[in-house]
């Protein structure tokens, strides 16, 4: 052959590849309102950034006649690129090439691209797309699964590692997703499950609908599997590239720092009027969060899963920062089982990378009930406290209104290490509230007044005395757990100079092995 047609074939090959399962299968996924791997990537990338590695490696399966189907590449693209002009490794499955279901060196072209971000210290984005293991390669597909699992968890806590879920993922294939710190699907085409509708029915005799058992909606709202909904696969596609632009590249480094044009003195006067009189009475605590954050912007995650809990990214005067604030519009802000799991989570993902936390305090307690004792709240509370307690970056704390009992303790509080602890000249912190605390300590005393008027006037002199004692910031600052206590509409100047204060924290914790957290 001469060189002139090596250099052809080269390109034919090429050409040939970039066609996956052929332009028919091509067609049915875009029938589908899918898009390819490929383009997937396209569009995940800068422009012209993607460099592509193992389009020429096939399978090597010669059950039940597949060694007469190959297909360039096999069933996943892998490569490398960039988001904003920071390098990213990638991979996405293939579904035009036997559904995208992951054989040996499906899984060998995974291995490799996570390996070399891990060489590199650069996040993995995966997009999955499959119908799970390749069911005419049996156990070497299986085997393929568990070399990919062990590098999810390696890599964990090491490089961001994001999972995109555009098509079916099932089975044992959920498990790699699930490793990963991030998983994001689409409303239409995505699910997740262990278990399909078919053997859900065969087994328990439950008859459900895909969507009900494993689409986004259910797992971005009951199971929060999903941190991320996305309503369509380019939505998907734009909400990575921004969650990539608040984390670092890796665990050594600190995430990228963009310029501010917001006034770091900007007071938000709605805020020093925004605590309604009434401590019953709810408001939006995302108001707070977008009245304080460089430019109004707050990048939610988890938003539709224990809505109680609010927590997500923003920036303070360019520098990426975690939020985790009470909500007291939904349950009055009350922690439970779902939003302790939620907010330790996020917690030790910034942790981990170096990403420093904001947490705006407004909680009852605890949510009292058998309901949350039998799904186990001690261990769930555990793991938020855990994840404060052990958290080493620099950690400012707001107490907006109420902060009682366990949960004070729980929400980055002085004595978790917390590194500032404010409050606003409207916060309570105390072992309960009013109602509660005087029903236990004079609960006797008010069942002896007889006098209905009596007993009325009783109950609101005791509630006052203990207001005047607790239901103020004071108190707690008089003992040092609050470093002081400011202004409402001044907040975001100081959580901004906190943290300037904080640039240079070091802490570390106790050698060991690993830690015990509650799980
Ligand atoms: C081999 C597969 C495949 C698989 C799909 N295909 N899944 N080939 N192994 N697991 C092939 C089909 O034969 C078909 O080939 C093409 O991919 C597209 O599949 P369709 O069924 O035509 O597509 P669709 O109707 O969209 O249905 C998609 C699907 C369905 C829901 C994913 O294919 C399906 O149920 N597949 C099996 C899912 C499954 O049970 N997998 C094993 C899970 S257990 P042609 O040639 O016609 O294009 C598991 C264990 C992992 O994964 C363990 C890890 C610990």
């Amino acid at each position: 052959m001469e060189n002139r047609e090596k250099v052809k074939q080269l390109m034919d090959l090429r050409a040939q590849a970039r066609l996956g399962g052929g332009q028919k299968r091509i067609d049915s996924q875009h029938s589908k309102g899918k898009y390819t791997a490929r383009e997937r990537i396209e569009m995940l990338l800068d422009e012209g950034s993607f460099e592509e590695l193992d389009m020429f490696l096939t399978h090597r399966c010669v059950n039940f006649g597949l060694e007469k189907e190959k297909y360039l590449g096999d069933g996943v693209v892998i490569g490398h690129g960039t988001i904003e002009g920071r390098s990213v490794y990638v991979f996405a499955q293939d579904f035009t090439i036997f559904g995208g279901s992951l054989s040996e060196t499906m899984a060998l072209k995974i291995c490799k691209v996570m390996d070399l971000a891990m060489k590199m210290g650069a996040p993995v984005i995966g997009i999955n797309d499959s119908g799970g293991a390749r069911i005419q390669e049996g156990v070497t597909a299986l085997a393929g699964y568990a070399e990919i699992f062990e590098r999810n968890i390696l890599a964990s806590g090491v490089i961001p590692q994001i999972s995109a879920i555009f098509g079916p993922c099932a089975g044992g294939a959920v498990y790699s997703p699930a490793l990963t710190d991030f998983i994001l699907m689409t409303e239409e085409n995505s699910y997740m499950f262990v278990t399909g509708p078919k053997v859900v029915k065969t087994v328990t005799g439950e008859s459900i609908s895909t969507e009900d058992l494993g689409g986004a909606g259910m797992h971005s709202t009951k199971s929060g599997v999903a941190h991320f909904r996305a309503e369509s696969e380019q939505d998907g596609i734009a909400k990575i590239r921004e969650l990539i632009s608040y984390i670092p590249q890796n665990n050594l480094e600190e995430a990228p720092v963009v310029e501010c044009t917001d006034p770091i003195h900007r007071l938000e006067d709605e805020l020093n009027e925004i605590i309604p009189d009434n401590p019953n009475m709810p408001y939006d605590m995302k108001r707070v969060i977008n009245g304080i954050v460089d430019d109004g912007h707050f990048f939610e995650v988890h938003a539709d899963y224990a809505k109680n809990i609010i927590v997500g990214f923003a920036r303070f005067n360019g520098i990426s920062t975690g939020i985790i604030a009470n909500q007291p519009a939904f349950m009055a802000g009350v922690l439970d089982c779902d939003s302790s799991r939620k907010a330790a989570r996020f917690i030790r993902f910034c942790d981990a990378f170096n990403i420093p936390l904001l947490t705006l305090v407004d909680v009852p307690g605890f949510l009292p009930g058998s309901g949350q004792e039998y799904a186990g709240i001690i261990t769930h509370g555990a793991k938020l406290m855990f994840a404060y307690g052990e958290a080493t970056v620099p950690k400012v704390t707001v107490t907006l209104r109420k902060s009682y009992g366990g949960a004070h303790c729980v929400m980055s509080s002085k004595q978790l290490r917390g590194d500032f602890n404010y409050a606003w000249p409207t916060a309570e912190i105390a072992v309960m509230g009013a109602a509660g605390a005087i029903e236990v300590l004079e609960g006797r005393a008010i069942s002896k007044i007889e006098n209905p008027e009596e007993k009325a006037k009783f109950i609101a002199d005791k509630t006052a005395e203990y207001n005047d004692k607790f239901a103020n910031p004071y108190t707690a600052a008089s003992y040092g757990y609050i470093d002081d206590v400011i202004e409402p509409r001044n907040t975001r100047f100081r959580v901004i100079r906190a943290f300037q204060a904080l640039q240079t924290k070091k802490q570390v914790n106790p050698l060991k092995k690993h830690s015990n957290i509650p799980l």
